[in-house]
């Protein structure tokens, strides 16, 4: 696991885009640039040419910045072109992006970016073949790590169990992991009888923690939670948090995902975050 070890410590941070106006990350860097560590960006191919003009200020300023592709499929019959590849190399190298996380899933279907609606990958055999092979490619293309995040679940398909297909996918691909909290939150509401979870997921591979508010939805099977970054964060995310955090020796970033919250809402998240969570920057 050295090329994790290897990596940075940025702290804690927010997640944003360049069609996202609030909150106003410029003004929460300028106001306050001890809570706010290093932004994470949701990032396009297309984005490659735009960012370095758009992040002009931030970039001389010194911002941390982490590149979160939001177009990469584990469709076999979907994988990147050279061009989107060497246009995330691209991004990555502006952005000075120390690795780049992605949810595993489909985000691409018939030409379509499926956004917020994409689709968790199935667990099986088969996709994390594919999934192993998609990775080793995109890192090949960065030269950066590239953190599998586990994706948000309504239902779960495929016989394997999330640990351990995020174990053999971390060490298959050789690289670490990308938690989020809310997602894992849905796999567990999903799947109540994978009890063995927490033993079985890599937590000594989490680089990164995605923390974001959501929302209980009640459907005909029982209540679904939906991370969709808009609402408060509820307890039983924040209750799994704190039952992770300690078992977690390599994280190096937490990042509020915060698009569309006010902001006087997102500097009070942060301040108990940075007390809760001491990460220092290094
Ligand atoms: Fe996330």
């Amino acid at each position: 696991m050295g090329v994790l070890d290897e990596l940075p410590r940025l702290g804690i941070g927010i997640s944003t885009s360049l069609s996202v106006g609030r909150p106003d990350f410029r003004g929460l860097l300028r106001e306050h640039p001890r809570l706010v560590q290093f932004v994470e960006f949701a990032v396009e191919h297309r984005d490659a040419d735009l960012l370095p003009e758009r992040l002009a200020a931030e970039l001389a300023a010194g911002v941390r910045f982490i590149a979160h592709p939001i177009e990469l499929s584990l469709d076999p019959d979907a994988r990147p072109s050279a061009g989107e590849l060497a246009a995330l190399r691209r991004i990555v190298g502006v952005l000075g992006s120390p690795w780049t996380p992605e949810d595993i899933g489909t985000w691409v279907w018939n030409g379509e970016h499926l956004g917020g609606g994409f689709i968790p990958c199935a667990l099986t055999r088969d996709t994390l073949a594919v999934a192993v092979d998609r990775v080793r490619a995109v890192q090949d293309a960065t030269g950066v790590p590239f953190l599998v995040e586990n994706p948000p679940f309504a239902e779960v398909s495929g016989q394997m169990r999330l640990g351990s297909f995020f174990s053999e996918l971390c060490a298959r691909a050789e690289t670490g992991m990308l938690l989020d909290v809310g997602h894992l939150l849905s796999y567990r509401l999903a799947r109540p009888r994978d009890t063995g979870l927490l033993d079985e997921l890599p937590l000594d591979r989490v680089v990164e923690v995605h923390l974001a508010g959501g929302a209980w939805i009640e459907t005909a099977d029982g209540p679904v939670f939906w991370d969709d970054h808009g609402g408060e964060i509820v307890p039983e995310t924040r209750a799994l948090l704190a039952q992770l955090w300690p078992r977690l020796p390599r994280v190096r970033a937490l990042c509020f995902e915060c698009e569309l919250r006010p902001d006087d809402r997102v500097v009070a998240e942060l301040a108990a975050l940075h007390t809760l969570y001491p990460l220092p920057a290094a």
